[in-house]
């Protein structure tokens, strides 16, 4: 396993963490919570010792199962988890309608005001049964909220031991600019895959030229990128992705084909496409850690072995040259 320093900060983070969203249940069509529990503790116990979470993720759910996971081993594992998505305060931007895990509705807000971070950062010291998070990060950009006031909130949260390093999450360049200024940014957490490298632009450049790390999230595409999803694939009540472009009809197929043709270098190497997928993805440039969303052990065991190997500059060549010919249809219904 190797270990990084998330950008300028001392913050010392496994290549790959534990993606703890779809653990919480929510928009992921439920959870199973004992099965997260053993994949948690089979994580730590890998050396996958780092593992992102957020206040928001199954409404707080998320927390309280990393928060059981980590008692006795606090001092070798890093929390990272997000503030500002609120489904219990109507200030701020209103985000999206959403329906909890037993169904009720739910309006989440995006809102990062000053004491608002406060209270979140002391609710989801409770629920992770710590007192201290490693990565504190900005979930979304408030636009109600300056950044600035945002990180006056940080800078208390730091200097009182309750949060290690401050982090962005989906902040634009000028965002991380804005909010350098106030408190040294660890990193951003933004979406990154094969199919969907908008960040390659501005923020992967930004990041470098900074030393910011980039936390890489749904590397997987929340899945479709292990091969494991086929035209006509059923999903659980409540699962999101049905809902999003790469999951609709003509993208499953294309991204199937495209899979078909990379297939080859992972036949070569003797892996599977989920652990071909991650390690492409951790060796682009810029990257510091990937988030790999894992629900059970199981998917833990294959997603580990990406720490094992290296792609070569042919097989990365290879990859690279496939992913030229393939064009995602954004605008399907
Ligand atoms: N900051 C943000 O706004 C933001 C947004 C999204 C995610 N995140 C973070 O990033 C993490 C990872 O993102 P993600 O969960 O969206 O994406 P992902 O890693 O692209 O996909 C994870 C999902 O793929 C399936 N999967 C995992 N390993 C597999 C394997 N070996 N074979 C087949 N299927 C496998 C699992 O779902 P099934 O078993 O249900 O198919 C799993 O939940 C999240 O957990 C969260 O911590 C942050």
């Amino acid at each position: 396993m190797a270990y990084i320093k998330l950008g300028n900060s001392d913050l010392e983070v496994s290549e790959i963490s534990f993606g703890a969203w779809a653990i919480g249940g929510w928009m992921w069509g439920g959870t199973d919570e004992a099965a997260a529990l053993r994949a948690l503790e089979a994580a730590i116990d890998m050396g996958i010792t780092s593992i992102d979470t957020a206040a928001v993720y199954g409404f707080g759910l998320s927390e309280e199962i990393v928060g059981k996971a980590i008692q006795g081993k606090r001092d070798k594992v890093q929390i990272m988890t997000k503030y500002g998505l609120r489904w219990d305060d109507t200030r701020g931007e209103f985000y999206f309608a959403t329906k909890r895990n037993d169904g009720a509705p739910a309006n989440i807000h995006i809102y990062a005001g000053k004491e608002s971070i406060i209270r979140e950062c002391e609710d989801s010291l409770r629920r992770l049964n710590t007192d201290y998070i490693d990565l504190y990060q900005q979930h979304w950009p408030d636009g109600t909220t300056p950044v600035e006031e945002s990180m006056e909130a940080l800078g208390q949260l730091i200097k009182q031991g309750k949060v290690r390093v401050a982090g962005g999450s989906n902040y634009s360049a000028e965002d991380m600019a804005r909010a350098q200024t106030v408190v040294p940014q660890a990193s951003n957490q933004v979406a990154y895959s094969m199919v969907k490298r908008g960040i390659e632009d501005e923020i992967v450049p930004y990041c470098i030229e900074h030393n910011i790390g980039i936390v890489v999230y749904s590397p997987m595409q929340r899945g479709i990128l292990s091969g494991k999803i086929k035209p006509g694939h059923t999903f659980k009540p409540g699962d999101s992705r049905p809902d999003t472009p790469y999951y609709k009809k003509e993208n499953i197929k294309r991204i199937n084909d495209f899979l078909d043709n990379i297939k080859p270098v992972a036949d070569g190497k003797g892996i599977s496409l989920a652990q071909l997928v991650i390690r492409w993805t951790l060796q682009r440039p810029g990257i510091s850690t990937v988030l790999v969303g894992i629900r059970n052990e199981e998917q833990l065991k294959e997603n580990a072995v990406a720490m094992e190997f290296a792609l070569s500059q042919e097989e990365m060549d290879t990859i690279n040259k496939q992913l030229d010919e393939l064009e995602i249809l954004m605008d399907l219904s």
